[in-house]
């Protein structure tokens, strides 16, 4: 069981972390949260800031550590918000993405993630994910957090904020990205980072 040593989750996102640990549990793995902000470098670039915050973090906490940015990237607005979403969500949340989405027919937009894994011994390792798909036309559903009421998955209905987690899970960014990362340290033949 690969939780028998402990990787932390630098992040100060409760709901990451929640996920998180719901999409690893197939690999026996479980993360611990280090409630701390990532150090993030100015870059457009998800994983190039994923992969300098684990290492950053990695050096510090002399442990295995885990970092996630994610982001929603609307075509229409020329992948706005992407590595600005944190921000945008804590100012003009759903709404304002709505209203400035408003009559504009085109809502193509995809959600990516990029996972960067860092620990002494297996050195320094970066997995992503994306799910595509639309702007809502309104905010639909309570579950989950951040931009979910208003993003549909390609091919389906309900918002990720109406799906049940292991549904959203099954659609999202962090679960694609996740599992890669849980399939690559499972096939570790000691498994232990
Ligand atoms: P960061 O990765 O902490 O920089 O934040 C990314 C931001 O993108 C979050 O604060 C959310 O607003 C948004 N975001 C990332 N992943 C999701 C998701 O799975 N659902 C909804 N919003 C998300």
């Amino acid at each position: 069981m690969i939780s028998m040593v402990s990787i932390l989750f630098i992040t100060s996102n409760e709901h990451k972390v929640e996920e998180a640990n719901r999409i690893l549990s197939q690999f026996g793995i479980q993360l611990e949260m280090f409630p701390q902000k990532k150090i993030e470098i100015q870059s457009k670039s998800l994983l190039k800031i994923a992969k300098y915050a684990a290492h950053m973090a990695a050096k510090r906490l002399k442990s295995p550590v885990l970092v996630e940015d994610s982001g929603l990237f609307i075509r229409a607005l020329k992948g706005f918000p992407g590595p600005f979403s944190s921000y945008i969500h804590e100012t003009i949340g759903c709404e304002g993405v709505l209203k400035l989405l408003s009559g504009i027919e085109d809502r193509y937009a995809v959600f990516k993630c990029a996972v960067a894994f860092c620990s002494p011994s297996l050195g320094l390792n970066t997995f992503q994910g994306r799910s595509i798909g639309r702007i809502s036309l309104n905010m639909r559903g309570q579950a989950g957090f951040g931009f979910d009421p208003i993003f549909v998955p390609h091919g389906e209905e309900l918002t990720f904020a109406e799906m049940l987690p292991e549904q959203k899970d099954r659609f999202s960014h962090r679960g694609a990205a996740l599992r890669a990362f849980g399939s690559w340290l499972s096939s570790k033949s000691m498994a232990k980072p």
